[in-house]
């Protein structure tokens, strides 16, 4: 069993490890109950509020190619548990999970690079006591409590979240692929109209999510492949299944 270091309040979780990784061991885990620098994918303030605030340090298979695999390894890990508690959870390329079409996770994540690539931080939000999401955030995010009017143990989600990845980690180092299948089966991507934003507005049918984690996507002109540092997708139908 590894370790889980939980703190009352820190700046950011991922934050404690940009500045504390050389002296921590291979995937140690961090919560914070509270962080009053949360951070988000795009430089967005993660908000806080009653949830699981967790990061996990990497410090094998370092390889810059495969942070985009890595993001999808613990967006099939997070799916599978919150799997367990509720019906309608779908994962959105490259960083969401959604929870009856609105989301219930983001996940950061970051890397450490000096002369060669130190570690990565994987660094995940989820919603899950917080029973009101502000103005800005009530039609697009949710969580456990707003679904379902019940409170739930933060500590033993973590626990889960961790012990899954840990599982799912290993089988990743073995070959397995069952991740990308879990992301793909659970898209709420696939087959549906997207746009995004390259020079200028494009619209594109999403077709697959590949081995690499760029996602396939069909335009006018042909298939094109988007790593989701290239692509922010947007859509007002893709939600729902
Ligand atoms: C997103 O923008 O959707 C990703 C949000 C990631 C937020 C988590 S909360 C725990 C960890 N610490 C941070 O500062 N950010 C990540």
């Amino acid at each position: 069993m590894k370790k889980i270091i939980n703190f009352d309040t820190i700046l950011s979780t991922n934050l404690y490890f940009k500045e504390n990784y050389q002296s921590l061991d291979n995937l140690i885990a961090v919560t914070a109950k509270h962080q009053t620098l949360g951070r988000g994918r795009l430089g967005r303030i993660w908000e806080d509020g009653d949830d699981l605030l967790m990061s996990i340090l990497i410090k094998e298979m370092l390889d810059i190619n495969k942070i985009e695999k890595i993001s999808l390894l613990i967006a099939s890990s997070i799916y599978k548990v919150i799997k367990k508690y509720f019906h309608d959870v779908t994962i959105k390329w490259p960083n969401d999970i959604l929870l009856n079409g609105k989301k219930v996770c983001g996940i950061l994540v970051e890397s450490i690079i000096s002369d060669k690539l130190e570690c990565l931080i994987i660094g995940f939000g989820i919603n899950v006591n917080t029973l009101k999401m502000n103005d800005e955030l009530k039609d697009k995010a949710t969580s456990f409590s707003i679904e379902s009017n019940k409170q739930y143990s933060i500590e033993n989600i973590a626990k889960e979240v961790y012990e899954t990845f840990i599982d799912d980690f290993s089988n990743y180092k073995n070959g397995s692929k069952e991740y990308l299948e879990i992301c793909k089966t659970n898209s709420c991507l696939i087959g549906k109209e997207v746009s995004y934003f390259s020079d200028k507005e494009h619209f594109a049918k999403v077709i697959d999510i590949l081995e690499n984690g760029h996602i396939l996507l069909l335009e006018d002109d042909g298939f094109i492949e988007k790593s989701s540092g290239e692509v922010s997708l947007h859509s007002t139908f893709y939600h729902k299944k």
